[in-house]
């Protein structure tokens, strides 16, 4: 049999380019009944190079189309991070018969040994639904003397002030800036000195409003991304703020920050724009790799992928704030076979297994703690390859251990432990999606993240579930899979 290496670990649901290279996640927009995901892309080559704007079109966030490149370098530069926006009045003066698309993104130019790199903010505009693009002529629209760090614009309108914010990553703050016109700016604010975690230069920076769960309160939001420094185990991850904005400045509540994701595998995420009111969801989806390694992954031809999209909300616990992510509900049309996992009382220190081997799968889990110190689920990509999920209630802590799960000898900080602690493991709710190359951990409701790239053989051939040094429960909890699977093979 020949195996056709340019596939071998190409998902199901998630999106990767059909070749070469792709970094973030740009531009994520709706518009006229699609969403619109550019990427960091380099077509000449499967690792990082001279940055264009790669770009597909999808009705539901799971399927994509991928389209004709977007943006190519010009004399000023590679085309960096950025945003779209519809410009719904005209307020650009390019769409003076019916509105259209623009994206505000970051020209980077590289340095030498004399000059340093210099980045700015540019436009390009679409008549036609993102299928052609005119750069505009006045470009750069934002540049600045000195900050060679000056990049990943996300622009977005602000009602209340009725004007365009920008947020933008400037080393080791995030820059506010406004405009009538998105063609010039003015600095309004600067977020981030002696707050928050300055391991590696901040980037892609979001900002936006989300509801708390069932109150009428809603709280500003600042999404960070960090870059990856050697000295640190941890790589490129996102952290994220809650606070106030008027406008002009980002206040943050108090002093704390939060990781958006405890896997190794969530960077650079960012939320769609101009998704329409009667909808009124806040989704954004991120890069699914990590500085560390993502050059070094071992697919073929191609290299990287997108975590799925991403329902967000704020959960307030006490006087605790929290960002909670799902998967979009799009995702459930996927599935449309599920099987129930009934009653599984004391399973003790035995093995309970359920044969899978679906391309893709998705698990939702009800456990309780009876007396068992430790429990999980091992899901077994093959007879060799496993990835085990644990709940330990000496330590609180939910690990995701990925050594066995395949290859990963391409970096050594692919195995690094992946864990969060958690307030207690005594009730679980646990949601994983499995696609061929990555896990999504998904506990308490979406209140803990871990996204977590894998490479093994095959997805999953079967998981089993097991209690160490007593018992659990698990009730209302099902495995669901593209179509039927075999009988649930039970081996106690
Ligand atoms: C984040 C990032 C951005 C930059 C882009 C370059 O991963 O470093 O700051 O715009 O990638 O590809």
């Amino acid at each position: 049999m020949t195996i056709n290496y340019s596939q071998k670990y190409r998902p199901h649901l998630h999106f990767a380019p059909k070749k070469n290279w792709m970094n973030d996640p740009n531009g994520l927009v709706y518009f006229e009944g699609e969403y619109h995901l550019f990427f960091q892309y380099n077509p000449e080559d499967s690792i990082w190079g001279p940055m264009h704007w790669g770009h597909a079109v999808s009705k539901d966030m799971i399927k994509w189309t991928e389209l004709d490149i977007a943006l190519y370098p010009d004399e000023l530069g590679n085309i960096f991070s950025g945003s779209a926006v519809v410009d719904w009045n005209n307020t650009t003066g390019f769409f003076p018969n019916k509105p259209g698309l623009v994206l505000i993104f970051t020209h980077h130019l590289d340095g030498s040994e004399e000059i340093p790199p210099k980045q700015s903010q540019s436009l390009a505009f679409s008549h036609d639904n993102g299928r052609t693009w005119t750069k505009y002529q006045g470009n750069p629209v934002l540049e600045h003397e000195n900050k060679s760090d000056f990049r990943d614009p996300k622009v977005f309108w602000h009602k209340e002030t009725d004007k365009w914010v920008m947020v933008l990553a400037t080393g080791q703050t995030i820059s506010i800036y406004s405009s009538q016109n998105l063609i010039d700016w003015k600095f309004e604010s600067e977020f981030g000195d002696n707050i928050g975690v300055h391991d590696g230069v901040w980037e892609c920076p979001d900002l936006f409003q989300l509801k708390v769960e069932n109150s009428e309160e809603t709280k500003w939001v600042l999404f960070v991304s960090v870059g990856d420094n050697p000295q640190f185990e941890a790589g490129s991850r996102t952290q994220y703020f809650i606070g106030s904005f008027d406008g002009s400045k980002f206040t943050a509540d108090d002093e704390s920050y939060n990781w958006l994701d405890f896997g190794k595998d969530n960077y650079a995420g960012v939320s769609f724009s101009d998704i329409p009111k009667e909808d009124g969801r806040r989704i954004y989806l991120g890069w699914m790799s990590n500085w560390q390694y993502a050059n070094q992954v071992p697919t073929e031809g191609w290299r990287s992928q997108m975590t799925l999209p991403r329902e967000l909300s704020l959960r307030k616990n006490g006087e605790i704030y929290k960002v909670i992510q799902k998967p979009v509900k799009e995702l459930d049309s996927y599935f449309s076979y599920k099987e129930n996992i009934q009653n599984v009382i004391g399973i003790g220190d035995g093995w309970k297994e359920y044969k899978i081997n679906k391309s893709y799968l998705e698990l939702v889990l009800n456990i309780e703690r009876l007396n068992a110190t430790r429990f999980g689920i091992i899901l077994h990509h093959t007879e060799e390859h496993f990835t085990k999920i644990t709940f330990d209630s000496t330590e609180n802590t939910v690990v995701l251990d990925r050594k066995s799960s395949g290859v990963i000898d391409f970096s050594e900080s692919f195995s690094y432990r992946q864990a969060v602690k958690i307030g207690n493991v005594n009730n679980i709710q646990l949601h994983v999606v499995i696609d061929s190359s990555s896990i999504e951990l998904f506990v308490n409701e979406g209140e803990y993240a871990l996204t977590s790239l894998i490479y093994p053989d095959k997805p999953c051939e079967y998981i089993s579930i097991f209690a160490v040094d007593g018992k659990i429960k698990i009730s209302n909890s099902h495995v669901s899979t593209p179509f039927k699977q075999e009988q649930a093979k039970c081996t106690v």
